[in-house]
This record gives structure tokens, sequence and C-alpha cells, in this order.
């Protein structure tokens, strides 16, 4: 595989009416990598994906692809594949037609349609069911389908807009998995929108996280989950999501239910700031902030506690060690490169 593949919006907006659902979005995408666009239901993530297939035009700004302005080029001359939440298959075609259909508007011989798609159909393990009509299939195999007919084209992009939101939690595990390995033997770049984190952060080299038509932080995944870089991607990343507690910064240590915690984030001078803190970084310890557990839910390898610290309210998740009983007074501590430091202002990291 050539290095093709390769993205860049420019200060891209796209206006309806007097609503910005894209305000200035700008990244860019290396060839072969697997790039996730994640953020909430409405910030923007298919808007980016249509204008980047070409169907969408942006209200200005530019797109390129390999180099080359693309933003006024026709969706089909722009040789991408996407792939949609839903699967999008001619109901009254069979699977080997599907798959062949995008070859037969490429005018290609029969001669080497049938062993593409054949190929295409095996790679995806739905070479025996090429006889079948789309409604004779599961979901999971009419996704498969559905990535045949991308694959099939050989396309220097694909875009994947929440493929597999329409699968079970099992197959969608297991066919998460499958679609990394796909893409990485093939080498293909991939555009991967989804609102789920943990689908992010498992598949993505790198992401950008949509806030309301903006990129608020990109990166590659454990970056952004260690480093997120404003109150709204921390709260956002993470499960449960970070504990973000108002307080009193001074002298290299905040002060929260009347405890002190040292961090390693020095400010100059006292302030107020917002204190992230990631549940599985909570300690319970022999001193620190008195805690009472309200909540316990117990997954088996991990338990999350529900803390009562005299009217703050702390998320823990304990992975070794015994459980603490629901009621029970313990106390809670975390190390200072644990603790993150916001501007309740800006809402930035500080
Ligand atoms: N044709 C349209 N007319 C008006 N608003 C639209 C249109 N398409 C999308 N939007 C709005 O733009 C925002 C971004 O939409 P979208 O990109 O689909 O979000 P996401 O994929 O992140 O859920 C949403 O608020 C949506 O309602
Ligand atoms: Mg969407």
């Amino acid at each position: 595989m050539n290095r093709r593949g390769q993205v860049r919006f420019e200060n891209i907006v796209k206006m309806h009416g007097d609503f910005a659902a894209l305000k200035d979005v700008s990244f860019a995408i290396e060839s072969g990598e697997f790039f996730a666009l994640l953020g909430p239901s409405g910030s923007g993530k298919s808007t980016t994906l249509r204008i980047l297939a070409g169907l969408d035009a942006p209200t200005s700004g530019r797109v390129f692809i390999d180099g080359q302005d693309i933003t006024a080029s026709d969706a089909r001359d722009r040789d991408i594949a996407m792939v949609f939440q839903s699967y999008a298959l001619y109901p009254h075609m069979t699977v080997y037609e599907n798959i062949a259909f995008p070859l037969e508007m490429a005018k290609l011989s029969k001669a080497a349609i049938g062993p593409a798609v054949q190929e295409a159909a095996r790679k995806v393990a739905i070479d025996h069911l090429l006889d079948r009509k789309p409604g004779q299939l599961s979901g999971g195999q009419q996704q498969r389908c559905a990535l045949a007919r991308a694959i099939v084209r050989k396309a220097r992009l694909f875009l994947l807009d929440e493929p597999l939101s329409n699968l079970d939690a099992k197959l969608r595990l297991e066919t998460r998995t499958e679609l990394k390995k796909l893409q990485r033997s093939l080498g293909v770049t991939a555009v991967y929108v989804t609102h789920d984190q943990e689908e992010a952060m498992t598949l993505a080299d790198r992401m950008a996280v949509f806030m309301a038509g903006q990129i608020q932080q990109t990166g590659r995944p454990a970056e952004v989950f260690a480093r997120p870089n404003s109150i709204d991607v921390a709260a956002f990343i993470g499960s449960p999501p970070m504990n973000l507690i108002p307080a009193r910064y001074s002298s290299g240590s905040v002060e929260i239910a009347g405890s002190r915690l040292e961090t390693s984030q020095k400010e100059a001078g006292d302030r107020d700031v917002v204190v992230g803190i990631r549940p599985g970084a909570v300690r319970i310890a022999a001193c620190g902030i008195p805690a009472t557990v309200e909540l316990v839910e117990d997954l088996g390898d991990t338990a999350i506690l529900d803390l009562d610290c005299g009217g703050t309210f702390i998320r823990a998740r304990i992975s070794d060690g015994d459980i603490p009983h629901e009621g029970a007074a313990l106390s809670i501590t975390a190390r200072a490169h644990d603790i993150h430091l916001f501007d309740p202002t800006t809402r930035r990291r500080l």
C-alpha cells in the first residue's frame, strides 16, 4: 500500500441558517492512521465526515486529501469508501451483488469483479453467504457485507459513522477487534465516528474530541486520558468519569472537605480551582480525607465506591484489596501527580 489517505481540514465552518454545526474545525490525519472523531451527540462528528466524503459542502474552509484541495470536487471523484450506522445494503440484491455494485458502477469487467468480490468477502468471513439477501443475514453479517463493499473498491480512505451501534454488546466487542485487525491488514486510513469513548480509546491511533462544533483536544487516546486539556474533556473521557471538585489552591496543595492534598502542578499564589481526580486514582489510606461509603457497585474484578466526604461526593474505583461495606468509614487520598487542576472560569487545564 502506498502512502495515501492523508487528510487535512483547514478552518472548516458549517452553518445551517444561523446555527454553526462546525466552528472553525482544523485537524490532520496521517496515512494509515485509525483516527476517531469522538464526542457527544450533536457535536458535529457526522457533519465532519459528510464534508470529508463530499456529501455536504462546508460554508467556508478547505479540505485536502493527499495534499490536493478537494473542497469543491464531487463525492464520486474522491476515492473514499463509507460505512454508515445503518448498513444501507440493497435489500433486493444478494450479498454478492451488493459487494459487486461499486465495481459495476466503475465499469469493471465481469472477469475482474468475481475474484475481487470473493477476496473482499473472504477478508470479512462472509464468503459462504454470497447467495443470500441482506434480510437473511444477522446484524453482524450485514455489517460485514457493508465492510466488504467498502473494501472491494480499494479506496484510499475508509469513513465509518458509528458502524457498530446497531450490534448487541457481545458482537460489538468482537466486531471492534476485527475491524481494527482489518484496517491494519489493509493499511488503509480510517476515520471513525463514535460517541462511545471506550470504542475510540480501544480503536484509535489518535482521536479528536468534538464538543459543540469544535475540536477540544486532539491526541493519542492515552495522552488525552492522561492529560485532558479542559473540564469538558475530563468529564467526557473515562468510565466512571473523572471526579471534578471545586476547591481552593494554596502553596502546593488543595483543600478538599477540610483536608489537604499535595499537587505536583504548582500555581503562583492562592486561587480557586477545579480539582480533577480519576476514580482509579483514589486510594484508600490510613490517613487522608475522611469518607463514608454510600454505595458499592461490585463489578467482579473492580468495584466502584460512591463516597461521601463531608458533603463532597467522590467516586473511587478499586481493583484490589478488600472491598469495604456500605456505611463503612474510611479515609482516602490521591498521589500528587494524579491530581489535575482546571480553571473554573475558562474551564481549561491550568
Ligand atoms: N441539515 C441540517 N439542518 C440543521 N441542523 C443540522 C443539519 N444537520 C445537522 N444539523 C445539526 O448540526 C449539529 C451537528 O450534527 P451532527 O454532525 O450530525 O452531530 P453528531 O454526528 O456529532 O451527533 C446538530 O446539532 C444537528 O442537529
Ligand atoms: Mg452522528
